[in-house]
């Protein structure tokens, strides 16, 4: 488990920072401002236990989904680097609270939900940043209409942040957290099926699949450790 960076910073201070930092230094192509995405999804990371790396994989597994769905170059890169930033407004979000044991009152869930609104705005005012906020701010909407912070339902959430549903739950799922084990990628997969057509959209839980079957295919022939998703989306960048 990575090392809290920040525990003495607090919340409101973190936020100007963030703001600071993306106003100055990403006025520059996305591209050209790749160490420094990495290096802010990794501070989002490194505030909550034992998360690190789960921005970089979000980001890695989203742009794989993205042009298995058809994009490509600046369309497939945006959402890659969407799926990195796109817990970024947790920075906003009290330290006891992102990393509370047990259920949270109906107070402290709101907080917690205007993470998606407020990576949003944060990257809305910072350059080439910007064309990032609609994946960022519907990336917790759900297919039947049951997300949040707007409500949207079927196509008109963006398909970027649809992708990243389906990237940020299957990480989620799959990597061992302090209060449960993983689970094996094809168990993931189950659920993600089951809740596709309600909370997921379902092409891009299809799509999922397809990359999973084909990443575990690859390993058979190989004989070797399982390649995964991060490897495939390397190969395909
Ligand atoms: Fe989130």
């Amino acid at each position: 488990m990575a090392a809290r960076l920040v525990p003495a910073v607090g919340a409101a201070g973190l936020v100007v920072a963030v703001y600071e930092v993306c106003r100055r230094h990403c006025l520059a192509p996305m591209r050209q401002s790749e160490a420094l995405l990495h290096l802010l999804a990794d501070l989002t990371d490194s505030r909550e236990h034992a998360v690190y790396g789960h921005s970089w994989r979000v980001g890695a597994y989203s742009r794989a989904l993205a042009v298995s769905l058809g994009l490509s170059g600046e369309a497939a890169d945006r959402v890659g680097y969407a799926g990195l930033l796109h817990d970024i407004g947790k920075m906003g979000v009290p330290d006891g609270l992102l990393n509370k044991a047990g259920s949270l009152d109906a107070e402290e869930r709101a907080l917690m939900m205007g993470h998606a609104a407020a990576g949003a705005r944060i990257v809305l005012r910072a350059g080439s940043l910007r064309t990032l906020a609609p994946i960022i701010r519907h990336h917790h909407e759900w297919w039947a209409g049951d997300g949040y912070p707007d409500g949207l339902s079927g196509e008109a959430i963006p398909l970027g942040a649809r992708i990243l549903a389906v990237a940020d739950a299957f990480d989620t799922m799959t990597t061992d957290r302090p209060y449960r084990a993983r689970r094996s990628r094809q168990a993931a997969l189950s659920e993600l099926r089951r809740c596709a057509g309600h909370q997921f959209d379902p092409r891009v839980v299809a799509s999922l699949a397809e990359l999973v079957v084909a990443g575990d295919e690859a390993a058979a022939e190989d004989g070797g450790d399982l390649p995964t998703l991060v490897d495939q989306a390397r190969a395909e960048g």
